[in-house]
Formats: structure tokens, C-alpha cells, sequence
């Protein structure tokens, strides 16, 4: 039988939850028909020009509103059979200056979605979250089995909405899965995150900033295989999991550096050495063996390829990210 699958997707403006529309859209029809509404409250973060490929699609609808709002939310998600949540802030930093936002969106917002959930019956929910939630390690990987231990605000909320999703799993029987992804990059990134405000300052001429001694050591992973890792476990994810999802390339930051600086034809005395952010974790590492064994993932992006390929999309899209820099300037 061709069911349609009808998926809200929260945060579906943003940098991984445009690719993952944009990716399902894109897929021909097949046993798997979706429908896809987003739900984005268009932050800073959020760009309705990352959904144009798709704005057009009968298959599609975009609704401006909060995950905090219990109306609107109750609404949606009783039309809906399935929850995709990316909504979040997500960017470290801003969480370090002020974590207001950050447990209002991530934590509350998360619950007023589970709740809806739990109320309306959806099938499946799949929380996006990050390996930030493990801490810090110096060496070996984490495994799904690893308490969380987060350290930056964006962390702990991020780990305080996995437990909830969690809980509503235990408690109540929901189908809740949940991602934990290392570092994405790609295109359409908003040009705040390292790598792809590193390629435009490069590209403008301008000069780039590296915390600290650069040796804090990340696992990078291209979107399409996260969008894929998340696609997997939505479709054949087990309810009440954890899976990670990971890229297989660690780099130290100066290492991403290089390779940021030679595929922008750029050198180090572009580079200043800045003061290391507060409580900056060292290293994350996760062991992706659960869901490879179980769901058949592999990343498939080397990343040599895939970072050649996100220089030359900002090289090519001056107009996507010109006006978002300009934005953040005023
Ligand atoms: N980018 C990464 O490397 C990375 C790594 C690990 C995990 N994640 C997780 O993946 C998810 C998506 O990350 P991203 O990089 O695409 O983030 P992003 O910041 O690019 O996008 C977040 C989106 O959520 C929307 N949003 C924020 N608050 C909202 C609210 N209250 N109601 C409705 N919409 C709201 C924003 O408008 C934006 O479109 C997040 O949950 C993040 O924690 C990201």
C-alpha cells in the first residue's frame, strides 16, 4: 500500500533541516510518499531562501510559529503522523553570552512538541541532538551508552531535551528516537559556525579567527550523510533509541584550518590567534557502530570532496550569504 506519510518539521528553515526537506523532497516518490509542513519561527538562523528548491512543491507548507506554542503546535501536529524536530538554538556561543533562549527553545519547546505528541497519537519523533551532550574525552569514543555529561549551556539544554523525549518514551510508550550527530557542514550554513565563516571572510579578502591553541579536535560530518543517518532511523529506527551519527573524519582545528585556508587559496597570516572560548570542550569522538550495524550506516562523503564542494558552493551563492552578514552586521 502507498501510504502518505505526513512529516512535521520543526527548525526546517534552518541550515540541517532545509537539507533534510530539500533531500526528502528530491527523492522520486516510491512506497515512502510524504507530506512535509515546516514549522520555523525564522530567527536569525532561519532563511526562507533555504526552502526555495522546494517552495513550490504540492507536497510542501511552511508555517511561521514557535515549538513553544501550545495552540499552534497542538494544531499541526494533529494533522501530522510523524515529528522531525531540528528547532534549536544551536550555536555555542550565543548560549555563553546569554542561555535564556536556549532552554526556552530547546527545552521547553521541545516538551510543548511531546506533549502534542503524546495527545495526538503521532506515530514517531525523532530528536535531533548533538554529541555535545557526552562532554569532553581524550581519547577512545562514546557510544549511545554514555551518560551525558554537557558542558556549554547549549549542551546541557540539548541533553535536558534528550532525557525529556527520552522519558516520554518510558513513560508513556511514545516513539521517540534520538540522533546524536558530531559537527555538519555543507552548504547553506549560516555564516557564524567555523566553517562557513571561515570560507566567506576567505573569500571577501578578510581574516579568520582561531581559538585558543587550535588543537580542540572535532569529527566532521557532511549533511547529506546526516540528513541520511536521520532518514534511517526514521524509517527504521527502533522506538526508545539513541543512535550517533558520525562522519569518520576527526580533524584538530588547525587542521580544519589548512584545509580551509588551501581550498580558499589562502595561507596562516590570514589567521588570528584569539582567546580560547569559556570551557571549551577538548574533543568528541562518537563510535557510530550501533547504527551501522543495525540501519546500514555509512557515511559516504569523503571529506576532502565535500569540503571542495561547500567552498565552491559559497563561491557560487555570494547572494545567499552577502545578505545574511550584512544582517548580522547591523
Ligand atoms: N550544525 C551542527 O553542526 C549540529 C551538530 C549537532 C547537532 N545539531 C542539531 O541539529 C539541529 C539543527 O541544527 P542547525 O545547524 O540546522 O541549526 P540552525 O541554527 O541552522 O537552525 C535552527 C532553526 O530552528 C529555528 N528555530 C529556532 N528557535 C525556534 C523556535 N522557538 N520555534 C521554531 N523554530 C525555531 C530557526 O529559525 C532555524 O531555522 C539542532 O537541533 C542542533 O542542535 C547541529
Amino acid at each position: 500500500m502507498n501510504t502518505v506519510r505526513r512529516i512535521l518539521v520543526t527548525g526546517g528553515a534552518g541550515f540541517i533541516g532545509s537539507h533534510y526537506v530539500r533531500t526528502l523532497l528530491g527523492t522520486p516518490d516510491g512506497p515512502g510518499r510524504v507530506e512535509v509542513t515546516v514549522l520555523d519561527k525564522l530567527t536569525y538562523a532561519g532563511n526562507p531562501a533555504n526552502l526555495d528548491p522546494v517552495r513550490d512543491d504540492r507536497r510542501f507548507a511552511f508555517v511561521r510559529g514557535d515549538v513553544r506554542d501550545p495552540e499552534l503546535v497542538g494544531k499541526l501536529v494533529s494533522e501530522h503522523d510523524e515529528i522531525m524536530h531540528f528547532a534549536a538554538e544551536s550555536h555555542v556561543d550565543r548560549s555563553i553570552a546569554g542561555a535564556a533562549d536556549f532552554v526556552l527553545t530547546n527545552v521547553v519547546g521541545t516538551q510543548t512538541l511531546l506533549d502534542a505528541a503524546l495527545r495526538h497519537g503521532v506515530r514517531t519523533f525523532v530528536q535531533i541532538s548533538t554529541d555535545e551532550v557526552y562532554g569532553s574525552l581524550d581519547s577512545g569514543s562514546w557510544t549511545e551508552e554514555e551518560p551525558v555529561r554537557p558542558n556549554s549551556p547549549y549542551a546541557a539544554t540539548k541533553a535536558s531535551a534528550d532525557l525529556l523525549a527520552l522519558s516520554y518514551h518510558r513513560t508513556h510508550g511514545l516513539d521517540v528516537r534520538v540522533t546524536r550527530c558530531s559537527n555538519n557542514y555543507g552548504p547553506y550554513q549560516f555564516p557564524e559556525k567555523v566553517v562557513p565563516l571561515f570560507v566567506t571572510r576567505l573569500l571577501d579578502g578578510g581574516r579568520v579567527p582561531l581559538y585558543g591553541d587550535g588543537s580542540h579536535v572535532r569529527d566532521w560530518l557532511h549533511v547529506d550523510d546526516h540528513v541520511a543517518g536521520v532518514e534511517l532511523v526514521r524509517t527504521k529506527g527502533r522506538p526508545g533509541a539513541v543512535y550517533n551519527i558520525g562522519g569518520g573524519t576527526e580533524l584538530s582545528n588547525r587542521q580544519l584550518t589548512d584545509f580551509l585556508l588551501a581550498a580558499c587559496g589562502a595561507d596562516w597570516s590570514r589567521v588570528d590567534h584569539v582567546a580560547d572560548r569559556k570551557g571549551h570542550d577538548r574533543r568528541y569522538s562518537v563510535d557510530c557502530g550501533l547504527i551501522r550495524d543495525e540501519l546500514g550506516y555509512r557515511p559516504a562523503k569523503d571529506f576532502a570532496t565535500g569540503l571542495a564542494e561547500t567552498v565552491a558552493w559559497y563561491r557560487e551563492n555570494r547572494a545567499w550569504w552577502e545578505p545574511l552578514l550584512r544582517r548580522a552586521e547591523r
